[in-house]
């Protein structure tokens, strides 16, 4: 099965007409049990079922509208060229949308998350986009296929139409069906999630590329699937009880994990910079020194700290240009 073939079934007869605009926002979500290899490329299909938490204060608000001869993509203010290697990529996911009449897209975006850093700009970009995409064409499609559409642009995306915790369904099926995102409906008031911003600079090694060549090289991968279901399993429970030690442990053993498979692959592949490694060094002493904070990492070299409310004050203190979001508080 194609991408398109999957666009078709969920679109059933739904109409193809587009209206004159289409907006929506979707949150960045940080992964805590994290989403590392493919099962099928070309619809993105996971090898694991993974876990994480959106963060409602970043992401991606995007406007739809009808372009005259061709794409044209506007991010942050600025045009991209259609050259570039982003444009080509939204280009194509938007092939399996065309409208007739009318068939080319205007998409606005406004990102308040830098782009290619490790920082899932593209799990909010997709989500905010195909959000836009079923207002822009009325489609009123529900959670569960606006989240297997969002898969369809970048796996991790189809966890970002959701708030909160989120746990995306590996599923079985060959046509990704029953491979879509679900909320926990578990919410952790006291949560935070800092952010420690290291690098912006664009990675040199694709998420892509990477989970490819840790699947096709790492012999350690083959521990990843049983390692992943006992850390889901672990998660889970420790939300639902409120065990923030279990729940960080978990998340940032996990995160090790997965760097772990890709020091494993050749050729080898490492996101960390040396601050990265001295930030390391600083929570885990933070840690012994009492103060319960652990940290999960993405694709890239940035490191997202994991706390609670009552420690604030000591990690800002500690780790000064910390930028904390509280997932669960909702703001007037
Ligand atoms: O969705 P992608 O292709 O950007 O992959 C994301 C992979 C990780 O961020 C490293 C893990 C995850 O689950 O988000």
């Amino acid at each position: 099965m194609r991408p398109v073939d999957v666009v078709d079934r969920l679109l059933k007869d739904r109409n193809r007409t587009p209206g004159t605009e289409g907006r929506a926002y979707a949150p960045v979500n940080i992964a805590l049990c994290k989403y590392w290899g493919k099962r099928d490329r070309a619809l993105r299909l996971p090898v694991t079922s993974s876990l994480s938490v959106s963060l409602p204060e970043l992401g991606a608000d995007t406007t739809v509208r009808p372009a005259e001869t061709a794409d044209r993509f506007i991010l942050n203010g600025h045009p991209v060229p259609a050259t570039d290697p982003s444009a080509t990529r939204l280009s194509r996911f938007l092939d399996l949308f065309r409208g007739d009449p009318h068939p080319h897209f205007e998409v606005c975006s406004v990102s308040t998350v830098p782009l290619a850093a490790g920082l899932a700009s593209s799990a909010s970009g997709f989500a905010a986009l195909v959000l836009a995409l079923d207002a822009y064409f009325a489609w009123n499609l529900d959670r569960r296929a606006l989240s297997i559409l969002a898969r369809l642009g970048s796996g991790s995306a189809c966890r970002s139409v959701y708030d909160g915790f989120v746990e995306w369904h590996a599923g079985e099926r060959a046509d990704g069906m029953d491979s879509f995102a679900e909320p926990l409906r578990r919410a952790w008031p006291g949560l935070c999630v800092g952010w420690l911003r290291i690098s912006d600079a664009p990675k040199a090694v694709s998420s892509r590329e990477a989970m490819e060549r840790t699947t096709s090289t790492s012999p350690l991968y083959r521990a990843w699937p049983g390692r992943v279901a006992n850390d889901l399993h672990t998660l889970r429970t420790a939300i639902r009880e409120g065990d923030f030690e279990t729940f960080g442990r978990t998340a940032e053993s996990n995160a090790l994990a997965m760097h772990a498979t890709m020091l494993d692959s050749w050729p080898p592949i490492l996101y960390w910079h040396p601050r990265t490694v001295e930030v390391l060094h600083d929570i885990w002493r933070a840690r012994a020194e009492g103060l319960p904070c652990y940290f999960t990492m993405d694709a890239g070299p940035n490191v997202k700290l994991l706390f609670e409310r009552a420690s604030r004050p000591d990690l800002c203190a500690r780790f000064p240009g910390i930028n904390v979001i509280e997932p669960f508080c909702i703001r007037s």
